[in-house]
């Protein structure tokens, strides 16, 4: 590759435009994190949210994956809820738990007390993604960030649940017999994570990625009701940037066609569809995903061919970024991760 390279030649953003690919790109949600022990280094002492506002941190924690594979995108390191701790909700991480909130959201007025967010409450990021953007602009070539928000649903089922849930009983009781509520709440959320997600594009992130990680819990028409106009203007918002926009759930097979229709350019798909059922339903978008994440687990030839399918399937998508179907669990051999990623960066071109 040559030095003279340029980002929007990446294969990454290739991908995501629907451009031809020197190779299929790779990376890994979850990439950075407790499978890596450099990071378990680093974050010694430090709690998951005073490491998200550490500009340093953040700075060292993202590339360690992009050092260590050479995968073609690095994903910013944060949180979903970082950008409500930013605005003042009490809310803490908590190691094998996730997200815990104080005073979970119920009313009108608990909604109305949550403030929007305004670039000067997250300096950190600011700084975090200049400092990044300059960094990765040196590795193989030139590497792509990825920015990330959560989308309203998920960030509201941690806000109303009060922490991490199974069913999403609340939040959904809220959605079906408070709408008034809901709909504030969806507003308040869409509205942060925007604002989140430009302060971060401002700075230089390349690309974004909406996680609503739960939406899978909802029918499709009531995703279509409740919640894909909320997840619509955010991606609207970002789209007026010009960046491109991929959009990810789990266990959302039966909502793919309207999240790409929110307004994605890329959709991600969870490994319980096969790829080439995800392509069929995003008509004329690329897609991303999607190895079941426990087949790093597997014999490196049985993970290997598993991948190939993936990306034999991948070509009939408009563009496609290979990844793991959800993120990276944290007992996975890094050692198999780099295996894979060499795979696939260097699977022949059709
Ligand atoms: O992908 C990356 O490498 C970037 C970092 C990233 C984190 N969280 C770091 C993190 C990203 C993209 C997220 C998004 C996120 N956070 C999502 C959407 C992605 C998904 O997995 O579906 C969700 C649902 C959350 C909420 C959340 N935060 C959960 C469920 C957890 C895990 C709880 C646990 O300990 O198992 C967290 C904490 C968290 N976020 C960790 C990391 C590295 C672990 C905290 C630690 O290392 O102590």
């Amino acid at each position: 590759m040559s030095e003279h390279h340029h980002l929007s030649d990446s294969a990454f953003l290739k991908a995501v435009r629907g451009e031809p690919v020197p190779h299929t790109p790779v990376w890994f949600m979850r990439q950075a994190g407790r499978s890596l022990p450099e990071y378990l280094k680093v974050r010694e002492g430090t709690g998951m949210l005073e490491s998200c506002m550490n500009a340093e941190l953040v700075t060292e924690i993202t590339l360690q994956p992009v050092r260590r594979y050479g995968v073609d995108a690095a994903i910013f390191f944060s949180d979903i809820v970082l950008p409500l701790k930013a605005v003042g909700v009490d809310l803490d991480i908590k190691p094998g738990v996730g997200p815990v909130v104080a005073d979970p959201v119920r009313t009108l007025a608990d909604v109305e007390a949550i403030p929007d967010l305004t670039p000067d409450q997250v300096p950190f990021i600011t700084e975090a993604v200049g400092t990044l953007v300059s960094e990765l602009a040196g590795i193989n070539g030139g590497t792509p960030l990825i920015g990330f928000a959560g989308a309203p649903f998920t960030v509201a089922s941690y806000l109303v649940e009060g922490g991490p849930s199974k069913e999403h009983a609340k939040t959904k009781a809220l959605m079906f017999g408070a709408p008034d509520v809901w709909d504030a709440l969806m507003h308040k959320i869409a509205d942060i994570s925007a604002a989140f997600l430009e302060v971060q594009v401002a700075a230089g992130a390349s690309a974004v990625q909406l996680f609503d990680s739960w939406a899978g819990a909802l029918t499709p028409g009531d995703y279509a009701t409740y919640v894909m106009p909320h997840s619509a203007r955010v991606l609207e918002r970002i789209g007026a940037l010009g960046v491109p926009r991929i959009h990810f759930g789990v266990g959302t097979t039966n909502l793919l066609t309207l999240m790409g229709e929110a307004g994605a350019d890329v959709v991600g798909i969870d490994w319980r569809t096969p790829l080439a059922d995800g392509i069929a339903r995003v008509g004329d978008r690329g897609v991303q995903g999607n190895l079941d994440p426990t087949l790093v687990f597997a014999p490196t030839d049985v993970m290997t061919a598993r991948a190939a399918e993936i990306i034999e399937a991948g070509r009939q998508a408009k563009g496609h970024v290979f990844n793991l179907g959800h993120g990276v669990i944290p007992s996975t051999d890094p050692d198999q991760l780099a295996r894979l990623t060499e795979f696939v960066q260097s699977y022949p071109l059709a």
